[in-house]
C-alpha cells in the first residue's frame, strides 16, 4: 500500500528562523488576490505579502502612500481564501500607525478583518517602539527598514540606502535595535550588497532582502516585476521570471528553485 506524504507543514516565524540557522534560503512574493496566492502555494513559496505595492500594482498610484487600511484589509482577505502552507503577511499603510495605540489597533483590524498571520511595519528608528508593542502582544512581526517606500516624498525618490559608511553601520545598529524590540522577521530593502550581508549577519532574526544582494536569508519581489508586467523601469535588483517560462505557474517555480540554490539574485541584481 503506498503511503502519501504528509502535508507539509505550515510555515511561521519560528519556522523562518530555523531556515535561517540550517542555511536554507527564504522564498517570498507578493500577492493580492486569490489567484496568485493559489499558484504561490501550489508552488510552494514560503511567504506572502500583502504589500501596500498593490497602490502601485494594482491601484495605478506612483507610489503606496494612497493606500487605505480598508484596501489592506480586502486584499489580504482574498489571498487569505486561497493560501495554504506559506506565512500570510501584510503590511501597515501609510499613517496607519502615528501612535502605538493606533498601530495596534490597525494590527488587530489587517489579523482579525484581513486574516493576516504576521505584521509588516515600515520603520525608522523612533518607530522602533511600534515593533516592541506589537511583539509584547503576541504579534509576529516584521521590522522593513532600508528603504522604506511610505517615506518616498521625504526621502525624494526611490534610492539605494547606505552607500556611506555612517548610514551603513546605522543600520547595522537598526537591525539589532529591532531584533532586541522583538522583531520575529527583518526586510531590508535597497542597500548595497555588503550592507545586506553585514545586517544578515548581525542578527538571529531571519533577513529577507529586495535588492538587498545575495548574503539575506531570504529574497522578496513584487509578483508583476517577476511576470514582467509592472509598468515603467523594472528595478536593478529584479528579474522577469516570466520571459523563458511556459506559465505563471512555473515563472514562480523557477523564481523559488533560485532564490532556494542561490541562483537569483546573479551579480547584475546585486547594488555596489
Ligand atoms: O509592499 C510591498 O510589496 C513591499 C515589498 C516591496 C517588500 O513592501
Amino acid at each position: 500500500m503506498s503511503e502519501k506524504a504528509p502535508p507539509a507543514p505550515q510555515v511561521t516565524a519560528a519556522r523562518l528562523r530555523d531556515m535561517k540557522t540550517r542555511g536554507e534560503k527564504i522564498a517570498c512574493l507578493t500577492a493580492y488576490d486569490a489567484t496568485f496566492a493559489r499558484i504561490m502555494g501550489d508552488a510552494g513559496i514560503d511567504v506572502i505579502l500583502v504589500g501596500d505595492s498593490l497602490g502601485m500594482v494594482i491601484q495605478g498610484h506612483d507610489t503606496t502612500v494612497p493606500v487605505h487600511m480598508n484596501d489592506m484589509i480586502y486584499h489580504c482577505r482574498s489571498v487569505a481564501r486561497a493560501r495554504t502552507r506559506a506565512l500570510l503577511m501584510a503590511d501597515l499603510p501609510f499613517m496607519s500607525y502615528t501612535t502605538v495605540e493606533e498601530g495596534l489597533r490597525n494590527s488587530a483590524r489587517l489579523m482579525q478583518e484581513g486574516l493576516a498571520e504576521c505584521i509588516k511595519v515600515e520603520v525608522t528608528r523612533e518607530q522602533t517602539p511600534i515593533v516592541a508593542a506589537l511583539s509584547e502582544n503576541g504579534v509576529p512581526v516584521c521590522a522593513h527598514f532600508g528603504l522604506t517606500p511610505q517615506t518616498v516624498h521625504k526621502i525624494g525618490g526611490f534610492r539605494v540606502q547606505g552607500r556611506d559608511r555612517s548610514q551603513a553601520m546605522g543600520l547595522v545598529a537598526q537591525a539589532r535595535e529591532l531584533e532586541q524590540a522583538g522583531a520575529d522577521i527583518l526586510l531590508v530593502e535597497c542597500v548595497p550588497g555588503e550592507v545586506g550581508r553585514n545586517i544578515t549577519e548581525a542578527v538571529d532574526a531571519p533577513v529577507i532582502g529586495i535588492g538587498a544582494g545575495d548574503a539575506t536569508d531570504g529574497q522578496i519581489l513584487v509578483l508583476h516585476d517577476i511576470l514582467g508586467v509592472s509598468s515603467g523601469k523594472r528595478p536593478k535588483f529584479s528579474r522577469d521570471f516570466l520571459a523563458g517560462s511556459a506559465s505563471v505557474s512555473e515563472a514562480v517555480r523557477t523564481f523559488i528553485e533560485d532564490v532556494r540554490s542561490g541562483r537569483y539574485p546573479g551579480p547584475e541584481h546585486i547594488y555596489t
